[in-house]
């Protein structure tokens, strides 16, 4: 590769995936922010394209050599951007990429991205870099302070996980379970409220296995840490995903029932409702402990919105198998679902496992379980006609005067009304689709 005589001045930061690729790739911007850049304007061509990538499901490899293809078609390289590859793909296939793309310049793993900087001043030198260490949480400390100014924010409070799910890649490309420290979450809570946000989503690939010692030393779990950020007075909200039904404590089920800006909403993934599979999963769970957790949480918030995650035609599940999956969906009542096809990953247990079930079928299952699912949200909107909650403000509606925010059960809702983006308003839920709902505007709440 040649050094380049018009080093790059613009990015953009492409975030395929997860929540906590969208957070990465936040802070990469922001990396590259401090060092001079600044981000391409939409709708024009960027100097250095970050591909944040993901490689939880399907062919997302293939997909990234496609968008290497698209962004360096017919150009010179002078003329073509600078093209960095981040994200899991980056972790798990780092080297092919280098071999395979000749276009890209780095290539930088989930764990590493606070060293973008210096690699790309070997880039601009024509020097090629691969950094896919798996240092214990260094980056946070190397990342400049947050800035974002927007009503929502994201805060990565843990990263990796020790399931070892028998399907899933995360714990080889995000590594082992680590939980940031306290003190470091608390400023940057403080830090993104000061900055405007009213609403925080915790995030971590196993978000409740968070763990840490409080301003007093005592040992705390993510209801301690929720507890903590309840006080920050200018934060009116707090969400946290992805969780892990084993790593539910008690504490964390007693959290929901007492601190009131813990938002009624819980992302628990239970994959399958049938115990064999769940078994050959490694899911470590049972469908009926699945549903009793469910239990004890609505006891705790009887108004909760349950979401979760399926995967259907993991291989040898049965049909009958698969309706036990269809039964558990109905048992629930979800307000909000994530379903898939099971995808062999390379290096997974599962990958290598016998009976692989067709294409046809997997198909056949996934639209058979997002009808329910479908079923299942549009009833829970349903039951929430009628009712007055209050609304986050997002952004504009397509129309004048029209304004998207999020019920306190993270439902779209649109309503029309003098108001701006960061108010907390009260509205009245007058008509629910099935994907959104219509508000009418009562009062904005002075905050
Ligand atoms: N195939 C299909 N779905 C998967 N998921 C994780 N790995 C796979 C895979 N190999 C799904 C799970 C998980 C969500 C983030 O992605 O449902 O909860
Ligand atoms: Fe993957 Fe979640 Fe299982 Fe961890 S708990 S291995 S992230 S599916």
């Amino acid at each position: 590769m040649k050094p380049t005589d018009t080093p790059p001045k613009t990015y953009r930061v492409k975030s395929f995936g997860c929540q906590m690729n969208v957070y990465d790739g936040e802070r990469m911007g922001e990396l590259l922010n401090e060092k001079g850049f600044s981000q391409a304007p939409d709708g024009e061509d960027a100097d250095l394209v970050v591909l944040n990538t993901c490689h939880i499901r399907e062919k997302a490899a293939e997909k990234i050599y496609s968008d290497i293809g698209r962004l360096t078609k017919g150009k010179t390289q002078k003329k073509a951007p600078m093209i960095a590859v981040a994200g899991c793909v980056a972790q798990a296939e780092g080297e092919e990429i280098m071999s395979r793309a000749p276009s890209v310049s780095m290539v930088v793993g989930p764990q590493a991205y606070h060293r973008l900087p210096d690699m790309l001043d070997k880039a601009v030198k024509g020097e090629r870099a691969t950094d896919t260490d798996m240092p214990a949480i260094a980056k946070f400390d190397s990342l400049p302070a947050r800035k974002k100014r927007f009503p929502t924010a994201f805060l990565t409070v843990q990263e990796g996980c020790d399931k070892f799910c028998t399907y899933c890649v995360v714990p080889y490309t995000r590594g082992s379970e680590i939980s940031r420290p306290f003190g470091d979450l608390v400023d940057e809570a403080m830090r993104i409220v000061d900055n405007g946000a009213r609403e925080i989503t915790l995030l971590g690939q196993n978000v409740n296995a968070w763990s840490g010692d409080d301003a007093k030393g005592r040992s705390i779990g993510l209801d301690g840490l929720i507890r903590e950020l309840a006080k920050i007075p200018d934060l009116h909200r707090i969400r946290y995903t992805t969780s892990h039904p084993n790593d539910f404590t008690p504490g964390l089920v007693a959290c929901h029932g007492e601190v009131e800006k813990l938002m009624p909403y819980l992302h628990l993934p239970v994959q399958s409702g049938n115990d064999r599979v769940l078994k050959a999963m490694n899911r470590q769970h049972t469908a009926e402990s699945y549903l009793r957790l469910l239990e004890e949480v609505r006891a705790a918030r009887p108004d909760i919105a349950l979401s979760g995650d399926f995967i259907v035609g993991f291989p040898g599940e049965t049909e009958a198998e698969f309706k036990d999956t269809l039964s558990l969906v109905d048992e629930v009542g979800y307000a909000q679902a994530y379903s898939f096809k099971y995808s062999p990953r390379p290096g997974t247990p599962a990958a290598t496992m016998d009976n692989q079930i067709a294409k046809e079928v997997m198909d056949d299952r996934l639209q058979r379980l997002q009808e329910r699912l479908n079923r299942n949200q549009k009833a829970f909107n349903a039951s929430k006609a009628g009712q007055n909650c209050t609304v986050l403000v997002e952004r504009k509606g397509k129309f004048e005067n029209q304004w998207l925010g999020k019920s306190p059960w993270l439902q779209s809702v649109w309503f029309e009304g003098d108001v701006t983006i960061g108010d907390l308003v009260e509205v009245n839920l007058v008509e629910a689709g099935p994907n959104s709902l219509e508000g009418a505007l009562r009062e904005v709440a002075a905050i």
